[in-house]
């Protein structure tokens, strides 16, 4: 593929007949990176869901970069997080409560203005649980964000989350 002209490659760490089952394995992502004949850079892909195993699996394997997949879905945070650990070596605070409900609104009207009312929200209800996660006594809140059939009501109900829950994730220690 080198030899065609691609620019870039990203491996994923798993066979197609494995699908998600075990952990990715990075060592033919290594392998390949550290082939002599390759000069194109190399990202690595599988499993990377936190800053620290983003860090490890960099130093580990050699990658040029890594892509993520399932860990920024509902929680695009993590590539902020990532770089400034990498920076920094120090954890970032989580987003706050108004952050993700600002986030979670921007995501609502961008997938009802590209597939529609009626299927932009439904294909929204699957993320409010990732958007919100650890908040105590949110699964009412949640309840209606994933029952409530229109923009107008599902947008207030987000409205409701930002009042109720103010600050919740400023008072969550970094781990
Ligand atoms: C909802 C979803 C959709 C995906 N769609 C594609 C796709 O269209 N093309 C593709 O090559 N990989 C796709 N993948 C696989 C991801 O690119 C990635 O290889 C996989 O999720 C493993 O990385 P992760 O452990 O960081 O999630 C998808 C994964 C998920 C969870």
């Amino acid at each position: 593929m080198q030899d065609v002209g691609i620019q870039a490659l990203t491996i994923h760490g798993r066979t197609r007949k494995q699908m998600y089952k075990g952990e990715a394995d990075w060592n033919p992502i290594a392998e390949v990176k550290n082939h002599p004949d390759i000069h194109i850079p190399i990202f690595g892909n599988g499993d990377i869901d936190s800053p620290e195993k983003a860090l490890e699996y960099r130093r580990r394997y050699g990658v040029d970069g890594i892509m993520i997949g399932r860990a920024a879905i509902g929680y695009p945070w993590i590539f902020r997080e990532i770089k400034h650990f990498f920076r920094t070596g120090e954890k970032l605070a989580p987003p706050t409560l108004e952050e993700r409900v600002q986030t979670a609104r921007e995501h609502l009207e961008f997938s009802v203005q590209w597939k529609g009312e009626r299927k932009g929200i439904y294909e929204m209800r699957r993320h409010y649980t990732n958007y919100f996660r650890g908040i105590p006594h949110f699964k009412p809140y949640r309840q209606r964000l994933v029952e409530l059939p229109t923009f107008t009501e599902v947008s207030e109900t987000l409205n409701e989350v930002a009042e109720k829950f103010a600050g919740y994730y400023e008072a969550v220690p970094v781990e």
